[in-house]
């Protein structure tokens, strides 16, 4: 099995969690996008879905399935999601596709986050995959420097802005084995919006897709 069959998988396994009238919330990436594509099947079972992303919204609009805006929805009772990395404990590295503060915007207004993964994001501590984190303009370069002597190496992600009108900082050679300190320090960072670790507000469940089927972490 390739890895788009495996993350196909795991988003199909996420649509048992949807129930009727519900408002989902809806991540970003080539995962979420098949699990978007599900979605489409039960469109008329759920009043609609809340986007973390313009990406996210144009596939929806595509799907047919009706978009909302969490100021007007409320808290909702469910996300699904994708991640960079993931641990056994849950907690993630997000924000590859630059999404990572409206992700944990609507994460952190969820009474359930599901994330789905193929098993190639399963490690056993953050960090091989270089932190986003997401910077207003003018304070990249003091954001940069305060990145550095946290221990990392910053990264400017070129030709790319948010859905916000701010970068991204990808910053390598983190230590990052607790990551709810690490999460809360870079936060605290003036001209930092947020950065993708999701500790504080976690994933409730894993779905993780491998070539012998299905795990679930919970
Ligand atoms: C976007 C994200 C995605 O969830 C993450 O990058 C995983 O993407 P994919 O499903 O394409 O591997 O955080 O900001």
């Amino acid at each position: 099995m390739n890895a788009d069959q495996l993350k196909k998988m795991a988003a199909e396994a996420a649509l048992s969690e949807v129930k009727d009238g519900m408002i989902v919330g809806i991540g970003t990436g080539s995962t979420v996008n098949f699990f978007i594509d599900a979605l489409q099947s039960v469109r008329h079972r759920i009043e609609g879905a809340v986007p973390s992303s313009a990406a996210s919204r144009e596939r929806l609009i595509t799907a047919e399935i009706p978009v909302l805006e969490l100021n007007v929805t409320g808290n909702l009772p469910l996300y699904v999601d994708g991640a960079d990395e993931a641990t056994q404990h849950r907690d993630l590295i997000k924000g590859g596709g630059g999404a990572l503060t409206q992700e944990k915007v609507i994460a952190a207004a969820s009474q359930r986050f599901i994330c789905i993964i193929d098993q190639s994001k399963l490690v056993d501590i953050l960090g091989a995959f270089p932190l986003p984190v997401e910077v207003i303009p003018m304070a990249r370069s003091y954001v940069a420097r305060q990145l550095v002597a946290l221990g990392g190496t910053p990264a400017y992600r070129m030709d790319f802005v948010t859905d916000n009108g701010n970068v991204i900082l990808d910053t390598h050679n983190l230590d990052i084995s607790r990551p709810g300190e690490l999460e809360q320090q870079i936060n605290n960072i003036p001209g930092v919006v947020t950065n993708g670790l999701f500790s504080q507000r976690k994933a409730d469940q894993l779905i993780i897709a491998g070539p012998d089927g299905l795990k679930i972490i919970d």
